[in-house]
């Protein structure tokens, strides 16, 4: 199996469009030590020819461009994507399904949650139904990815819930969106019968059944948003917590790479990377941390063979 990393920040990117932060000011001006990234997605493929996305990056235009694996390679008009499978609701997992039109047909894998926000957004109907399959997907359930003529993809996923919340779009005003633990936000086993790569991109904590899910994964890569809960906060950037976004962090006691130093993870990678994240910056002391720790920090581009 292939895995091509398309995008590794998270929504906003890196640098984001009204970030004039020190670290998005150096991607910007092509500091070559923050180097800049689109947001989170990831190709995958067992033949080397069809491609499945994992969710669908708002820059997936960008993404397609920059990755030739993913040009159109026969006829007039084709496209080796043959699905998406979708982890969550938020905008920076669906919105790159709009620059899926033109009628190309490929297979929409998502949990019935998170298709039911697609149905309530008529703008989505751009994808024609007769044209773009919607599959659901059961939790804990494997799923063979098929080819948009029904052969085999030769990769099957798996979706389990993890803890996260509803998308921000969906929040009430006011109010705090409780974390649960439901088919709304979803990580991803995928398996080409021999090996298996987990995608998580978004996860509020590391909760037992997670752990024991993990233990001994060949390859896992993990919500990576910010180093410190509050940093955003502290840089007076937002309001909000990581934990209150979805989000655990990097650092800490209750961190990722806490979490993770028991669970003999072969390969552990970091993506979905927030802009005030300084492990983003290669020569920050973050980064050495993490790396020290056994963790790669994703780049767009960035290639597992599994
Ligand atoms: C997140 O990961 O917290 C969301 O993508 C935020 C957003 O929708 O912008
Ligand atoms: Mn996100």
């Amino acid at each position: 199996m292939r895995a091509i990393v398309l995008g590794a920040a998270a929504g906003g990117a890196f640098p984001q469009w009204n970030s004039n932060g020190p670290a998005c000011r150096g991607a910007r001006a092509g500091d070559p030590v923050a180097r800049p990234r689109t947001q989170a997605s990831v190709a995958v493929s067992a033949d080397d020819e069809n491609w499945t996305l994992l969710t669908a990056s708002p820059d997936l235009r960008q993404q397609i461009e920059q990755t030739p694996v993913l040009h159109p390679q026969h006829s007039q008009r084709s496209s080796p994507i043959a699905a998406v499978v979708l982890t969550g609701g938020d905008v920076d997992a669906i919105a790159g399904l709009l620059t899926l039109r033109e009628r190309q047909r490929f297979t929409l894998y998502a949990t019935p949650q998170v298709h039911s926000v697609l149905d309530d957004n008529p703008i989505f109907e751009v994808l024609a139904r007769d044209v773009v399959a919607r599959e659901a997907l059961q939790l804990d359930q494997d799923r063979p990815i098929d080819l948009p003529h029904g052969a085999p993809s030769g990769l099957t996923v798996r979706p389990f819930a993890v803890p996260g919340k509803i998308p921000l779009y969906l929040e009430r005003q006011g109010e705090t969106p409780e974390l649960v633990e439901t088919d709304q936000t979803i990580g991803l086993a995928v398996s080409d019968g021999a090996a298996t790569l987990f995608y998580i991109p978004g996860c509020a904590a590391m909760t037992p059944a997670l752990a024991a899910r993990l233990r001994g994964a060949a390859a896992v890569l993990f919500d990576g948003t910010l180093w410190t809960d509050d940093e955003m906060i502290r840089a007076g950037i937002g309001a909000k917590t990581g934990l209150r976004m979805g989000h655990m962090s990097v650092s800490g006691p209750d961190g990722t790479l806490a979490a993770f130093a028991p669970l003999d993870v072969r390969q552990r990678v970091l993506l979905h990377i927030n802009n005030s994240n300084p492990i983003l910056l290669d020569d920050s002391p973050e980064r050495a941390q993490v790396e020290a720790a056994g963790w790669q920090v994703a780049f767009d581009g960035m290639e597992l063979r599994l």
